[in-house]
């Protein structure tokens, strides 16, 4: 008799699991945010004597982490981080990412800056061709948000304002989230570039400057390893 296959959530452990061997003992580790993670953390609870803390990149993450009784450390207190670690929402073969379902992005790219490596932890669901099938999460200022819209229309995406019942979704800086469909997104370098000079744009969800490193991706046949 054949195995069933792993359901989506045991791919996401799996990675989870295997992202433990970039931790570096002793060292404070960068964490992203999402459902991904959230299987990273609850790995990194098994280790978390060998590490000093944590940086986190969101309130949930924080919240997650201190539940393990993982400490978590303020980005600044770091001068640099030796890995990050984070999912993402589409990756593709050069290891840029579209990223910020979870609304976190900004934070995300802060962290992921400040991080010598960026391990990608994500199931099969997530590996592209091409970046922009995801809507892609723009972080804005509010005021700016209908001219941010109309620019992206310009360049034939469609925006859309997130919301969360029924009100503008406010992220942990205090800002609203575009979702831009109709995207398709064939220079990640460029693209990432000309949305941050859009003044109200605070972080744009292409994360091309700051690509992954690694990818450990889920898949039917287990965890394959991709460096970029
Ligand atoms: C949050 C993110 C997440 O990494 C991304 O949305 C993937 O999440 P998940 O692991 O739940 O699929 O960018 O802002």
């Amino acid at each position: 008799m054949s195995t069933p296959p792993l359901s989506q959530d045991e791919l996401k452990a799996l990675v989870g699991q295997a992202a433990l061997r970039y931790v570096v003992p002793g060292e404070v580790v960068g964490v992203g945010t999402g459902s991904t993670v959230n299987k990273f953390i609850d790995a990194l609870a098994t280790i978390k004597d060998k590490i000093p803390g944590a940086v986190s990149s969101s309130v949930a993450s924080t919240e997650r982490l201190r539940q393990h009784g993982i400490a978590v450390l303020e980005a600044e207190a770091v001068a640099q981080l030796s890995v990050y670690i984070d999912g993402a929402d589409e990756i593709d073969a050069k290891g840029y990412m579209i990223k910020g379902g979870g609304a976190a992005l900004t934070r995300e790219k802060i962290v992921a800056a400040q991080s010598r490596q960026f391990v990608c932890i994500a199931d099969e669901s997530k590996w592209v061709d091409t970046l922009g099938a995801f809507p892609l999460p723009v972080e804005v200022i509010p005021m700016a948000s209908a001219r941010i819209m109309r620019q992206f229309a310009a360049l034939g995406g469609q925006a859309s304002l997130r919301l969360k019942d029924g009100k503008p979704w406010v992220t942990d800086n205090g800002q609203h989230i575009l979702d831009v469909r109709g995207l398709k997104i064939s220079d990640p370098l460029g693209f990432e570039s000309e949305v941050n000079q859009w003044p109200g744009v605070i972080t744009v969800g292409v994360f091309a400057h700051q690509k992954a490193s690694v990818c450990l991706l889920g898949t039917a046949t287990g965890v394959k390893t991709y460096t970029f």
